[in-house]
């Protein structure tokens, strides 16, 4: 059915969007017989396409056999096989797993670690928490109060001042080199946490890479690695949130791979199950479940749907899948191409300042011209409409970085496409990017 209203409060106000009735890989069929391309897999979900034969096998054979369980009542196979297998790909060394239903549920449930890692320590005042900004962790009060974005102000009376470190990159017309730029930022995390006094701070959350709220900003070598230093100095935890990053995304397991860090505990989402259940988790470093695991009660922490068995078994499916389809590096072999590509259509237009990011997760920020690297207002939904036109579905990145309005959009195609269909994106995107 091709409807002519939409009651559901998912609406776009005033605009009727396109029916969806079919996924697969890449591509997508709506209920008027047009095909589309999503590059960016809705919100960086896709992680290996639409509707991948083995991940619906593995719903399908789950949802035969067992389709839920009660943490407090039962465990269940695919749960204790997810958990088992996360160990092999975590970079963390013995790393327990704990499971929910969508990125902002795992953010909170680190929030609530954090509260009984330090109470169980010994050291209960430990409850502050510091993120960054920009930097986006989700949309429930505790996630959205770590988040530094203009998402929070409808709610701000209701949120925490979480976010006030400085992510590296995101401001590109101060025009540092990348020494600089880690300098400036880790400075501004070490005040941050000097100004809260490390004694009442808990945890550092970073996204490796930026996502929905910088466009794929990639910190410059040794942040992390500076962000792990402090951590330890500090004797604070050292939280990851790769809800965008994991399962692949950069071509590594996950995004803080990519530099050989290792934090305390890491929450996922989005492409671990590539849409096909909303599912989620968290892996926290042996060190710290062992800490949790001294209380009488572990990590009481629960939503109803901790554990899902429809979710664990397609998560544990995808992490076979990205192996044998060895999807790590066929991210890394055509994150390269779409970046060779997105770097000539920076070449062609003067209206991107800035091409970033890593694997298969690229952001192109739109300015006026590259001398003022002034954000090109509007651009980004101009160039957004201008790729529906052709049927390519990009994100939009429109984001708040002080006093200015950053213009981006990023892509993120799924880890196993092909050339050719790079090639197809390429070339839809240069004639949007026109737009600007
Ligand atoms: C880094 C990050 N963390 C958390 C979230 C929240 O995830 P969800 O929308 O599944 O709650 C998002 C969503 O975009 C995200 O990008």
């Amino acid at each position: 059915m091709s409807s002519t209203a939409d009651f559901s409060l998912t609406a776009t106000p005033g605009r009727l969007l396109p029916t969806a009735i079919r996924g697969e890989g890449c591509r997508i069929w709506t209920a008027d017989g047009q095909e589309w391309i999503d590059a960016c897999g809705g919100a960086m979900v896709m992680s290996v396409g639409h509707c991948h034969p083995r991940l619906v096998d593995a719903l399908k054979r789950q949802a035969e056999q067992l389709t839920f369980t009660y943490r407090f009542s039962f465990s269940n196979e695919p749960m204790l096989e997810l958990a088992e297998l996360l160990r092999e790909v975590s970079p963390m060394p013995d790393s327990w797993a704990f499971f929910n239903s969508s990125g902002s549920e795992s953010v909170e449930s680190a929030i609530n670690l954090v509260f009984l890692y330090w109470r169980e320590r010994g050291r209960p005042e430990k409850t502050g928490l510091i993120s960054r900004a920009p930097s986006y962790h989700g949309s429930t009060v505790g996630a959205l109060g770590l988040s530094g974005t203009a998402r929070r102000d409808d709610y701000e009376e209701l949120l925490d001042p979480n976010a006030i470190a400085p992510t590296p990159g995101a401001d590109i017309a101060a025009r540092r080199t990348p020494a600089e730029e880690c300098a400036h930022a880790l400075g501004g995390l070490e005040t941050a946490i000097l100004e809260r006094g490390p004694d009442t701070v808990g945890a550092i959350f970073v996204e490796p890479i930026t996502g929905a709220s910088g466009a794929a900003l990639v910190p410059p070598d040794g942040y992390l690695q500076g962000v792990r230093e402090l951590c330890t100095r500090y004797e604070l935890l050292m939280i990851c949130d790769e809800t965008i990053t994991g399962f692949g995304r950069t071509g590594a397991w996950f995004g803080v791979d990519q530099w050989g860090v290792e934090p305390d505990v890491i929450t996922f989402a989005k492409g671990v199950t590539s849409g096909i259940v909303p599912f989620s988790g968290m892996l926290a470093a042996g060190h710290v479940a062992e800490v949790l695991m001294r209380r009488p009660d572990g990590f009481p922490v629960g939503h109803t749907f901790s554990g899902y068995p429809l979710g664990c078994a397609v998560g544990a499916e995808m992490i076979r899948v990205i192996r044998d389809e060895e999807l790590l590096a066929n991210a890394t072999a055509m994150g390269e191409r779409l970046r060779t590509g997105l770097d000539r259509i920076a070449d062609g237009s003067p209206h991107v300042g800035q091409v970033r990011g890593m694997g298969l997760l690229q952001g192109i920020e739109l300015v006026e011209d590259r001398e003022t690297l002034t954000p090109r207002a509007g651009g980004t939904a101009r160039v957004v409409a201008a790729a529906r036109e052709q049927h390519l579905m990009i994100y939009s990145c429109v984001t708040r970085v002080g006093s200015r309005v950053v213009e981006a959009v990023m892509l993120a195609p799924p880890l196993n496409i092909s050339e050719d269909d790079i090639d197809i994106i390429l070339a839809r995107l240069e004639q949007s990017i026109g737009a600007a």
